[in-house]
């Protein structure tokens, strides 16, 4: 399977959204990684539903959302309704798990569980079956544009092994400190999806960086 580039647009400009989306629209890329904080979770507050809401008519791209928030099932239907595709949460902010798992698919979602670089894979053993996507946090979760974490490679490979003794075919996206500079490395180890922000809105040409991203 090709790999899947999913802009982030917490590093576009909020002045003019509309032309963002209307740039990942035209460009290969299949998803548009939408990342919401709530100051609690992470130490950031970035944007939420009625954002989401709005620029869903702009697009038929799969919005994929990406949750930092504390007490994501009390706003599970409330994302699928304002267009989520593909709803994520943390492991660390879950007690439940996996009713919170259940909750998304049965809202019609795909359902994601997200780990923060501290977690470690096997937390995710038992509900590697039920979900659609693992988010691996290769940044400590609430900022755009930081350093990319090496260990990343080794935990990829952990959860490739966990993933088959499961039987699960859950994609594997990388979030955090993604570009040309690692993209090609991620690919080979084992990534099926490449979250984008500062090295797509951050480039001098946007569009080029994500048609040179999607040919890795
Ligand atoms: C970080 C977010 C990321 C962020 C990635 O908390 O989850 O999705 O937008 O930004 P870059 O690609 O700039 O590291
Ligand atoms: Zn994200």
């Amino acid at each position: 399977m090709s790999h899947i580039v999913a802009p982030s647009l917490l590093a576009a400009d909020f002045t003019d959204l509309k032309s963002a989306v209307a740039m990942v629209d035209r460009s290969p890329a299949p998803w548009l990684h939408l990342d919401v904080m709530d100051g609690v979770f992470v130490p950031n507050i970035s944007f939420g539903l009625p954002v989401i809401q709005a620029i869903r008519p702009l697009t038929k791209k799969v919005f994929d959302v990406h949750l930092m928030i504390v007490r994501p099932d009390n706003y599970i239907s409330a994302f699928r309704d304002a267009g989520a595709d593909v709803l994520t949460v943390h492991a660390e902010a879950c007690p439940h798990l996996h009713r919170s798992i259940q909750a998304i698919k049965a809202a019609g979602m795909k359902a994601g569980v997200a780990i923060n670089p501290h977690t470690n894979v096997t937390v995710l053993e038992d509900v590697l079956a039920d979900i659609d996507l693992v988010c691996m946090m290769s940044v400590n979760p609430g900022f755009g544009g930081q350093k990319f974490i090496e260990r990343t490679y080794s935990k990829i490979a952990a959860l490739k092994e966990l993933r088959t003794r499961a039987s699960s075919n859950a994609l594997i996206e990388i979030d955090g400190g993604v570009g040309d500079m690692n993209a090609k490395r991620l690919i080979i180890a084992g990534a099926d999806v490449l979250v984008a922000g500062n090295s797509v809105f951050g480039a001098k040409d946007p569009a080029q960086a994500i048609v040179s991203l999607s040919g890795k």
